[in-house]
């Protein structure tokens, strides 16, 4: 049976605003700073592993300079999500990649803002921001960060997020906890990137002491069978991301890819893209790659495409509305035979 997850009701709740930038974009924007690409255009998407990506972003986000080059990339991610069908995303966004824009970040969130409203009137799918903190930063860089999130209280922001290498910061759960605690009492929600860079301590250390409402990656936590139980007794979402484990070294193969395991001990996972753009993936071709790999039907397709709703942090309203037609998708079908 061919299914058509383009149709699919489904939330996408890991992905990366830095990764949304696709190479025309890149090259259009790197000559109007009049810098040179790090790399010849035919090389700009090679990656030898997270580190050197995540040097990347740095890059890139740097050419961002006027608000409205904000508003054109948050516009272009709603129309990312519009053409794959995804009904809502909670998008993650890094100030510290963006450096001109790091410490004003009123008018960058603004700035974003103003291109998801423009989306939105058009009839493009709801974003709900993550804004994240980056590993390497202090215990008081983040208390900062809550406050001035606390202060502003824009509507597009729903939740504080970590993300970066965990290899290069080491433990980082303990240096957050404070601004995690100070965020969820504000009424943020909270996720956290973990279990990809880190092994199963660094999924512990979000759960127990930064108390996330979902982890990003999450899927080294198939190294430790206590762990998994721990997720499903208390069912902590994973925000997985097939691919981009693959593209960035963690795994070699879908086939050796945990998704499917952790799906199957009870863990609620999800299917995401991570970094769309610079890994050059789709979410419907995620979907598409899983289900054909791991023999996913339709049910279970629709119970991971119900996880992502679900786990999201969209509103209500947005939610009940995806969860209905995901019932109609299930029930009445828009299989291909
Ligand atoms: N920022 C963007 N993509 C990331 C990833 N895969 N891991 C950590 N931080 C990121
Ligand atoms: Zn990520």
């Amino acid at each position: 049976m061919n299914l058509d997850f383009k149709s699919l009701p489904k939330a996408e709740t890991h992905v990366h605003l830095e990764g949304c930038f696709d190479v025309s974009t890149i090259v259009e924007l790197a000559r109007e700073n009049s810098l040179q690409l790090p790399r010849p255009e035919t090389d700009l998407l090679k990656f030898s592993g997270l580190a050197e990506f995540l040097d990347f972003l740095d890059f890139i986000c740097g050419l961002s300079r006027t608000k409205d080059q904000l508003a054109k990339a948050a516009y272009a991610f709603s129309k990312r999500l519009k053409d794959s069908g995804i009904g809502y995303a909670d998008l993650i966004v890094n100030p510290t990649h963006w450096k001109l824009w790091r410490n004003d970040l009123a008018s960058f969130i603004d700035g974003l803002d103003a291109g998801f409203r423009a989306a939105e009137q058009e009839g493009m799918p709801p974003v709900g921001l993550c804004i994240s903190l980056l590993r390497q930063q202090t215990g008081e860089e983040a208390l900062e960060l809550v406050d001035m999130l606390t202060q502003f209280r824009h509507p597009r922001v729903v939740a504080l997020s970590i993300d970066g290498n965990e290899m290069t910061a080491g433990r980082t759960g303990p240096r957050f906890a404070d601004a995690f605690r100070r965020a969820g009492l504000a009424g943020f929600k909270k996720t956290v990137h973990a279990g990809e860079s880190s092994g199963p301590e660094g999924i512990r250390d979000a759960i127990f002491l930064l108390e996330a409402d979902r982890i990003d990656h999450g899927v080294r936590a198939v190294e430790d069978s206590d762990l998994i139980k721990v997720l499903r007794d208390r069912q902590v979402p994973l925000g997985i991301c097939p691919t981009s484990n693959i593209v960035l070294g963690l795994y070699k193969s879908l086939e050796e890819h945990p998704i499917d395991t952790l799906r199957k001990a009870g863990v609620p996972v999800s299917v995401n893209t991570d970094d769309p753009a610079l890994l050059q993936i789709g979410l419907v071709d995620e979907f598409e790659r899983c289900a054909t790999t791991f023999g996913w039907d339709k049910a279970t397709c629709c119970a991971v495409a119900e996880t992502s709703i679900r786990a999201s942090f969209a509103n209500q309203d947005v939610k009940t509305q995806l969860l209905g037609d995901l019932q109609g998708w299930m029930s009445e079908g828009f299989a291909r035979v």
